[in-house]
């Protein structure tokens, strides 16, 4: 069987683009089976010049799981599914920014996200992946072998808190936060995960949700968490992706972090995420 799609590698450490389908078509099993397929080799994988409706997106989605809905953040009016990523002329914060993983605060974090470009800014808004299977691979032995057997606990306060910045801020929004006391729940996962598909181990910690190692204290965390944050975001395992109204990013919430560049203040940027239900982590 031949195969319907092509894919061109954009960086060493991860990222490729996906040419030859289009996606507001039903796609075939086969199709399907690529896309994933090339998603598990390039960790996250792009599409240009794509033309959905919000129907279209979200059944694009559910060829690889069930979607999400935010708990901390309103999604579309007509379906709370979509999260509309938002930023206007006139805010200076953005969604996304910092490197994580999404919601890794809870028990089933995502499986991946794709993310749809409906307006973006004339310069700027870029979005940066790394790949946390080469975070971890390039470790000490001995490093590794701790981290093999230590556990971080994930909570959603620091963005989602009432204490957090955006909520003491009490700035002007065009997005809808709910900050809440129920953004405290903790979560545990491993330190480093093992890909339900593909096997590999990756590091699995992120500067926007993991609070500490468990059993320790913050403050007995941070230096190795710090260290940890550093190393998942080496250029060496990066790649950044220009979005053109019409782009698209699927990555896979797993083995890669990303971080949403936020240099365009001033103008627009408008994206819509839909975001797959995942495993919980071993
Ligand atoms: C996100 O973290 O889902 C947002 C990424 C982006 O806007 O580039």
């Amino acid at each position: 069987m031949g195969s319907t799609i092509e894919v061109k590698r954009i960086a060493g450490a991860l990222g490729a683009e996906i040419a030859g389908v289009d996606l507001s078509q039903k796609l075939s099993d086969d199709t399907v089976g690529e896309i994933r397929q090339a998603l598990h080799d390039n960790l996250v994988i792009f599409f240009r010049d794509e033309h959905l409706t919000p129907g279209q997106h979200l059944a694009f989605g559910r060829y690889f799981g069930e979607l999400q809905v935010h708990d901390f953040v309103e999604g579309m009016d007509d379906n709370q599914e979509i999260l509309e990523v938002r930023k206007e002329e006139w805010e200076t914060r953005n969604f996304g920014g910092g490197w994580h993983s999404d919601v890794s605060y809870l028990e089933r974090p995502a499986l991946g996200s794709i993310l749809y470009a409906r307006e973006v800014p004339e310069v700027g808004g870029d979005t940066m992946f790394a790949n946390q299977y080469l975070a971890y691979d390039s470790l000490s032995a001995g490093l590794k072998q701790t981290l093999d057997g230590l556990v971080a606990v994930h909570s959603a306060r620091r963005p989602y808190g009432l204490d957090a910045p955006r909520a003491r801020a009490r700035a002007k929004s065009s997005m809808q936060f709910n900050f809440s006391n129920s953004a405290n729940a903790e979560t545990e996962h491993p330190v480093v995960r093992t890909h339900a598909a593909t096997g590999k181990k990756s590091l699995y910690v992120n500067g926007n949700f993991t609070i500490r190692f468990k059993d320790m204290t913050e403050a007995e965390s941070a230096p190795l968490l710090n260290y940890l944050y550093q190393q998942a975001a080496r250029p060496e395992f990066t790649c950044r992706f220009r979005w053109e109204k019409g782009s698209i990013a699927f990555w896979d919430n797993r083995c890669t972090q990303h971080n949403a560049i936020n240099d365009y203040n001033g103008q627009r940027r408008v994206m819509h995420r839909v975001t797959i239900e995942g495993e919980r982590p071993v």
